[in-house]
This record gives structure tokens, sequence and C-alpha cells, in this order.
């Protein structure tokens, strides 16, 4: 029988060294809240509650983790409020009346963001239904940490912060990761009896760890060799430093996939901006070239190739197409869909709605929002599609675009299969471009063509033979 599990998350500090406007950790990775990730790792677990200890911006982050929360997680999220912060002790003290005496508490921080779900799981299966299990790691430079102090048997003792420690303990690199866990009813019993007599005048929550081993509850040190899973953030470079950590790790399990990634340095998965969890999935034979950012939910089908730059948010792109470089491609709520062979960009840009066929041709400085385009349509040039229905083969000229918002309403362009639009057009919508028709250069369409028909819309040409030149007037 194993305890159910109920997580305490410490996130009352200040950060002060990220020098934001903002809680620490709302601070994001890969586009994600650190707190979020946290929480992330907390629901793999399968915990019963996590409780969240804030205090600096606590309504901040209490208002941005309540949006994002849902049935999904499955374990109940509270907050508790830490004002003033004396230490990690008495934040987690906060927590207890959140707790319940049966469970199996593990204590996190909410500004570790990288701490893996099975990393827990072996710490919380250490904890067994009795012990305390404390994750340590080793560290060539352990200055700043908690030491962990062992006897001479290699049973844990004590830990002892960075402050409090003399000479010989301070040569220990061994050190306390931050996260614990503790069966609840020790816990309780333990903090109602911290003091804060050290050396920085805080409740330490590591000084339950000389209380266990007073009252014989055996305490295990559970060490890790990947640093990574325990890293904090405190400062901007931390977090840019953990962010490339994470994103290596992300490109090396693509790349054992097969994926080709021309540079695993230069190459980024984030949810998006609406907090769409970032999901990157390939087919086979996919070459990705450097510096390019995937957010949200992103296919790219077998065979297909992003050139160097691209942006690409929210989308399906199917089999051997081709992205060519800087071409940005966010789909949001309504995704985009890039058909088999089709070649975009170089610097197209395809927003939400845009759904183009088998062999569709993007070309450069090409918008298209919100239309279909059928197999084999193309707009090769300086283009706008918006609204637009467009039919297999359709030729859509350099300069055009589809009127589509007459100031109030949204209407809809329909160019029918064949067509061909040259030029520098405008099409007013609500306008049906006929099957196989053609639209003269320059033209303004505000009347829907029959199929087959030529139509030209624009002022006639008129040449002036005697015309002659102004001349420059000699100064007075
Ligand atoms: C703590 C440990 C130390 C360990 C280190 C790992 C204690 C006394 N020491 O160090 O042994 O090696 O973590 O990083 O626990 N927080 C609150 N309220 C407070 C104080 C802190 O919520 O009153 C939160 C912080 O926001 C942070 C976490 O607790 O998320 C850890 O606090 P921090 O000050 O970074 O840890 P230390 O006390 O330096
Ligand atoms: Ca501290």
């Amino acid at each position: 029988m194993t305890a159910p599990l109920d997580i305490v998350i410490m996130a009352a500090g200040k950060g002060t060294r990220m020098k934001s406007r903002h809680p620490k950790v709302l601070q994001k990775l890969a586009g994600r809240a650190l707190l979020q990730h946290v929480l992330d790792t907390a629901a793999r677990l399968l915990a019963r509650s996590a409780v969240v200890v804030t205090g600096h911006g606590a309504a901040e982050v209490e208002a941005a983790l309540a949006g994002t929360q849902s049935a999904e997680a499955g374990y109940d999220l509270k907050f508790v409020r830490q004002e003033p912060q004396l230490g990690t002790g008495h934040a987690v003290q906060q927590a207890v009346p959140a707790l319940r005496d049966d469970g199996m508490v593990v204590v996190l921080s909410g500004d570790v963001p990288l701490t893996q779900a099975d990393t827990l799981q072996a710490l919380v299966n250490a904890a067994g239904s009795d012990k305390l299990a404390l994750l340590t790691v080793s560290m060539p430079d352990p200055t700043g940490y908690g030491r962990i102090v062992r006897n001479e048997a290699g049973t844990v003792q004590r830990i002892v912060e960075q402050k409090d420690a003399n000479e010989a303990e301070r040569a220990i690199t061994e050190i306390y990761s931050g996260i614990m866990a503790v069966p609840a009813r020790h816990l309780t019993r333990w903090l109602a009896r911290l003091n804060n007599n050290n050396a920085q005048g805080e409740y330490y929550l590591t000084d339950i760890v000389a209380m266990a081993v007073a009252d014989g509850v055996p305490v295990v040190g559970h060490r890790i060799a990947d640093a990574l899973q325990v890293a904090g953030v405190n400062s901007p470079l931390q977090l840019a430093e953990l962010e490339r950590a994470h994103q290596l790790r992300l490109a090396r399990q693509l790349m054992e996939q097969g994926v080709r990634l021309a540079d695993p340095q230069r190459f980024d998965v984030r949810d998006d901006a609406r907090g769409t969890k970032a999901s990157l999935v390939c087919g086979q034979d996919v070459d990705i070239d450097v510096n390019c950012i995937f957010n949200g939910k992103v296919t790219i089908g077998t065979g297909a190739r992003i050139g160097a730059n691209c942006h690409i948010s929210n989308a399906v792109i199917a089999e051997d197409a081709v992205i060519h470089p800087f071409t940005h491609i966010d789909g949001e709520k309504a995704g985009v869909e890039v058909g088999q062979g089709a070649l975009v960009g170089p610097f197209a840009r395809l927003r939400p709605g845009a759904k183009l066929g088998r062999e569709v041709h993007i070309g450069n400085f090409v918008e298209v929002k919100n239309s279909q385009l059928a197999d084999g349509a193309k707009a090769n040039h300086l283009a706008y599609l918006g609204d637009a229905t467009v039919g297999e083969r359709v030729n859509y000229g350099a300069g055009s675009i589809t009127a589509n918002y007459d100031g109030v309403n949204k209407h809809r362009t329909v160019i029918e299969a064949d067509a061909h639009i040259g030029s520098n057009c405008v099409l007013v919508a609500p306008v049906t471009i006929g099957a196989g028709g053609t639209v003269g250069g320059g033209s303004t369409v505000t009347k829907s063509t029959e199929p087959g028909v030529l139509t030209v819309a624009r002022g006639k040409q008129v040449s002036i033979g005697n015309w002659k030149r102004p001349v420059k007037q000699p100064k007075a």
C-alpha cells in the first residue's frame, strides 16, 4: 500500500536577481511558466493534491496558474500564502493546514523546472511508508548549497547550510537538492519544533533531518548524477542555461528518432502564447535547418524540409513539403495545413485557417489567412489571400489582394479552378471569379465573372502624342 502523494511547492521567494517586475516562478522556460513545469511533473506523479506556497507576487502567481489548471491535471490545486517569508521551513508550515495525515509529502521548489517525474517517483519509493528521503547530488563546486552530513557508516545525520557550516562541512560535495519526500504525520510534528537559531535567522526546512535522526526515523539520501534536474533559476543567465539544456534534451530525443537537425544548439520547441503545450511530431527523413522555432502543436510529415529561420506554430505540414527559409506560420486555434509536396516561402506568412492542398506554391511576401487553396494553386509573389476559396491550378499574380474587409464585416472571395489572376489585382469580396477565367493585370473586380471570360477593370490606356515635358524655369 503506497500513501497518496501531496506535493508542496515553495514559490514565495522574490527572485531579486531576475530583476523582473514579475514573480520568478512565472518566468518562462520553453514558453511555459517555471511553476507550471513543476505542476506538470506533479501531475505525472499522479499526486492527490498540490499546495503552492506563494508570497511575493502571490496574486499574480495565483491568477496565472488558475487559468491553466483544468480537470486534466487530475489533482487538487491549492494556494496558501506565506507573508512574510521566514525561510523554507516556515514556507512548508503554511501548507500544513492543507495537508492530510495519511499522505506522503513531496517538497519541491517552483523555480526548479527540469526535475523528471521518474526521479521523483524513485525518491518516493525510497521513502517507502515511513522514511524521510532526500534528493541529493554531488557537485564539484557546492558553494551556496546545504551539505549532506553523513556519519562514518554513510548514514545521513543532518543538513548544514553553507552559512552555518564549518570548514570541514564546506568541503562536503554532496548537496541537498531542495527536494524531499516525507510522511505528512512526521513532517507536521517536526515543523512545529523548528526554530531560527542560525546564521540567517530563518526557519530551515532542512533542520527536520536531524530531528528525524533523533526520533529514529530512517533518513535516505537518494543521490542522482544529473544536476540539471535539481538546478534552480535565480538569474536570467541561469534561465537561459536551463532553456538551452532543456532544448538540447528535446533535440536529442528527436534526433534519436531520425530527425535531422542541422544544429541541435539552434533549435527551439515551446508552448505557444495561448498555452498550447509544445509537441513536435516528425515523420521519417525530416530535415530542419538552423534557427527554427516550433510553438504549440506541430506535425511534420515524412520527407518534409524546413529551411533556416522559420517560425512555425500549430501547423500540420504534409509529407515532402518544403518550407523555405524565413517563413512564418501561425495556425493559432484554427491551425494551418500545408499539403503534400507544397512549396512555401522564402518569406511567406501563413495565418490561422490557411489550408494548402498538394503541390501548392506560396512564394515570397505572400500572406494567406483563413483560405483554402486547392491542389496545384500558386501565389508566387507579393500577394494577400484572406477569406478566399481558391480552386485547383489557379495562378494568382504578383501584388494581387483579396479585399475581404469592408470596414465592418469580412467577406469571401471564390476563385474557381484554373482561373488566372493577373498582377496587381484587387478582388473586392464578396466576389467569384469563374472557372478558367482570366483577370487582366491591375483590375479592381467588384462583380463576379462568368467561367472562361477575360475580365479587365481598369482605366483604358491612352497615349498623347504632342505632349511636352515641363522645362525648368530660370531663377528670377
Ligand atoms: C535551500 C536549502 C538548501 C538547498 C537549496 C537547494 C533550506 C534552509 N536550504 O537553500 O539546503 O541546498 O535549497 O537549492 O531549505 N522559499 C519560500 N519561502 C521562504 C524561503 C524560500 O517560498 O521563506 C522558496 C524560494 O522561493 C525557493 C525555495 O523556497 O523557491 C528555496 O529557497 P532558496 O532561498 O532558493 O533556498 P536556500 O534557502 O538558499
Ligand atoms: Ca534562502
